[in-house]
């Protein structure tokens, strides 16, 4: 065990060029279609509809200032290019990476949890939209001009191309404001709700296009967590009329302990220039975030921080957050988060969950004498990288009971919590699946 999060750090920080280089390599591979699709014979009229929900920063997201923004320096009060429209692109801008840059960026995602609306809102002057809902497009890459760098469905969708899926006609994406979350019922969580009555509207005109036929959803991570809930909130009628199959890809069910290391001591998603610290307050502000902590039912009692002072398993979170000095979390954590966390319901379609495994995850993370503000020693556990084994596996333990099983787990070794996306292997399998599923239908196995 002594490749500790500390010598990755270390080894990054001696070569920082080395993660961009090789995010440059991976470019999208010509995929050899597997035989059971060419089999089912459908023309592309026959396919399912296919909507695919992204993960959290899986899509682009825009950003408006209003004369309300207080910015924190000069450099933030003339940084961000303000066209005629004033509408910039706030994620993924290349520029998060200059230092005094990050500080603007930081300030403008946050969100503030108001006691009052017991609800989430953007930072004072600051607005964000997503633009085109409903299109694939702004999936594809975080940054349309960063294409090689910022690729995040790009390949999927390339692959699910030649499948005879066309954007717009029987192909759908329905990116989001990933910062936001959804809250137990009887909370309101305007944005995160709004994101899913938008979901929902999508699949029924996606059907609609397409002769009636119900849709098949595809999400990676985070979209995972919404889609169950939207699912969860619908009839069941609604359920049969519009949903053949629901695929998972990295679903975090019962969050990750990595997120513990967010929420203590910044994390900079693999990018080591970027200080930890600069960015630690405007991941904790984030309501998705809150919704990824590791889950008690799934966690369990065991240790999964351990200070000088004390350890914190997953039950004990709400002194974890007060402790690492993120008290304004605590109460919207038991009262929004808490009882979401708690049940993984049943939703009547069937589920396949398409996750990566052998990878080296944080398990369990040690705090020295330095406190919160110094990164951890790690130890790794299986997983995908990112989520833990057991969250990735959650909702098959949690349906393990159900009368009628309907959730399928594949799992893919060797692939990472992003790479699902574009590594070869995790691709055929996806698509074997797509093509399973279609087949099914089109009436070739009934025949
Ligand atoms: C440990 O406890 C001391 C005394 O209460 C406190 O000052 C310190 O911040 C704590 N350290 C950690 C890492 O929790």
């Amino acid at each position: 065990m002594a490749n500790t999060h500390q010598e990755k750090l270390q080894e990054m920080k001696a070569n920082p060029i080395l993660p961009l280089l090789l995010l440059l390599f991976v470019f999208p591979m010509a995929l050899q279609l597997p035989a059971v699709c060419l089999a089912a014979g459908g023309s592309s009229a026959q396919l399912h509809p296919l909507v695919l929900i992204p993960g959290s920063g899986g899509n682009q997201l825009e950003a408006r200032l209003t004369k309300d923004y207080k910015p924190s320096s000069l450099v933030c009060a003339f940084a961000g290019s303000k066209g005629k429209s004033g509408w910039f692109r706030i994620w993924f801008d290349p520029t998060v990476l200059v230092p005094a840059l990050t500080r603007c960026f930081a300030e403008r995602m946050m969100l503030y949890y108001h006691a009052d609306l017991d609800d989430y809102r953007n930072a004072p002057g600051v607005e964000t939209r997503v633009s085109n809902f409903g299109s694939a497009e702004a999936l594809l890459y975080l940054n349309p001009y960063l294409k090689h760098i910022t690729d995040y469905m790009a390949t999927l969708v390339n692959t699910m191309e030649q499948l005879g899926y066309v954007d717009g006609h029987n192909l759908f994406g329905a990116p989001y404001d990933f910062r936001y979350g959804l809250a137990t019922e009887g909370h309101p969580s305007k944005v995160g709700t709004q994101y899913i009555e938008d979901l929902k509207q999508l699949i029924e005109s996606a059907s609609a296009a397409n002769g009636g036929k119900p849709v098949i959803l595809l999400s990676h991570s985070l979209g995972g967590l919404f889609t169950l809930q939207l699912l969860a909130r619908s009839s069941s009628s609604w359920r049969q009329k519009y949903v053949k199959h629901f695929v998972t890809l990295s679903a975090p069910w019962a969050g990750t302990v990595q997120e513990m290391l967010t929420f203590a001591s910044g994390y900079t998603l693999g990018i080591p220039i970027v200080d930890p610290l600069l960015v630690r307050g405007e991941q904790r502000s984030s309501e998705s975030n809150l919704w990824l902590l590791p889950a008690p039912k799934v966690f369990g009692e065991k240790p999964l921080v351990t200070t000088v002072n004390r350890s914190y398993s997953a039950w004990d979170m709400p002194e974890f957050l007060a402790d690492i000095g993120f008290g304004e979390g605590v109460y919207p954590y038991k009262t929004r988060i808490l009882p979401l966390t708690e049940d993984l319901p049943e939703v009547g379609v069937p589920v396949t969950c398409v996750i990566g495994g052998g990878v080296e995850t944080a398990e369990k993370l040690f705090y020295g004498e330095g406190g919160f503000d110094v990164q951890p020693e790690v130890v790794y556990g299986d997983g995908d990288g990112t989520v833990n084994m057991a969250s990735l596996l959650a909702l098959e333990a949690a349906w393990a009971e159900s009368a009628s099983p309907v959730v399928r787990v594949i799992r893919v070794d060797g692939v990472d919590h992003t790479s699902i996306l574009k590594d070869k292997s995790a691709l055929t399998e996806i698509v074997g699946e797509i093509c399973q599923i279609n087949a099914i239908s089109t009436g070739s196995l009934a025949s």
